[in-house]
């Protein structure tokens, strides 16, 4: 019996996510780039986790590999204990329409397509019914706080209104884990704020797993684990081994760095 309960305790702590030793080299004429270098990490079911680091650090080319869009030169990713790049990539395809969204830093919309039938195109795409898809994507603009923009088109909404549409359009097919790579980078801080407060909630009511990337101190505030991203390495900023055991002080460095664009 008491084999039994070991047993059940495991398994509800099992990650949903997970990496093995994960590498990934990019060669550019003669150099060789080392983007991700040695990833080992664990997220848990409906965890909010946080990657941070400068420009250049490898975060996006993590996210990639974790979304099943770049096959690692070494390592395994393991998504809820199934081995990611044992799939086919027709396999992965499926995986990623079905059950992982992504929300970008910049939005692209049908800009002859009202925001119902815009949120409502993941579910189409999945085979709803047109009826089913646009009930669900009212439901899902309420959520985030639209419910008085549901016809507009995407060119009247302001960049934070379409950035909250976006969660709606990332949260409509309730997928397992969403990726975010820095959602709020064109936002002010007031829409910083709102978005923050209404993507955790919505994600903890919907029992989404969320992994973000991003530089924004107010999703550092909300989250409990924070990855440094350093030159391909990542470290837990609770872990004693990490350059910076203090989030400030990794933002600070972080702040420090040379700026760019991925
Ligand atoms: N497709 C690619 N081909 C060649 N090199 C790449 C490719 N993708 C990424 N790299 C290189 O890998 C390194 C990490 O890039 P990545 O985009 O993952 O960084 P990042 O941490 O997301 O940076 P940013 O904060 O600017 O978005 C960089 O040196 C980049 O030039
Ligand atoms: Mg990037």
């Amino acid at each position: 019996m008491a084999d039994n309960n070991i047993q059940v305790e495991y398994q509800v702590k099992a990650p949903i996510i997970e990496t093995v030793g994960v590498s990934k080299m990019f060669h550019i004429g003669e150099d060789i780039i080392s983007s991700v270098s040695d990833v080992s990490m664990q997220v848990g079911y409906g965890d909010f986790t946080i990657i941070f680091g400068p420009s250049g650090a490898g975060k996006s080319t993590l996210m990639n590999i974790l979304m099943g869009l770049e096959k690692p030169d070494l390592g395994e990713v393991f998504l809820k204990g199934s081995s990611l790049y044992e799939y086919s990539e027709e396999e992965r395809t499926v995986i990623r329409r079905k059950k992982i969204s992504y929300l970008p830093p910049v939005q692209y919309w049908l800009e002859y397509m009202s925001m119902v039938d815009n949120v409502a195109l993941p579910l189409i795409f999945l085979g709803q019914s047109q009826k089913q898809a646009r009930e669900k994507a009212t439901e899902m603009l309420v959520t985030v706080g639209l419910k008085d923009r549901l016809k507009y088109r995407p060119d009247e909404l302001s960049s934070g209104q379409q950035q909250k549409a976006a969660l709606a359009r990332a949260l409509i097919k309730e997928p397992w884990i969403m990726f975010a790579d820095e959602p709020t980078a064109h936002l002010d801080t007031r829409s910083v704020e709102e978005l923050t407060q209404i993507m955790l909630a919505a994600g903890k009511k919907m029992g989404i797993t969320i992994i973000m990337v991003t530089h924004d101190l107010e999703f550092l505030k909300l989250s409990k684990k924070w990855l440094l991203m350093r030159d391909g390495r990542l470290w837990d900023i609770k872990d004693r081994h990490s350059p910076f055991t203090d989030v400030r002080e990794a933002m600070a460095y972080v702040d420090n760095q040379p700026k760019g664009k991925a």
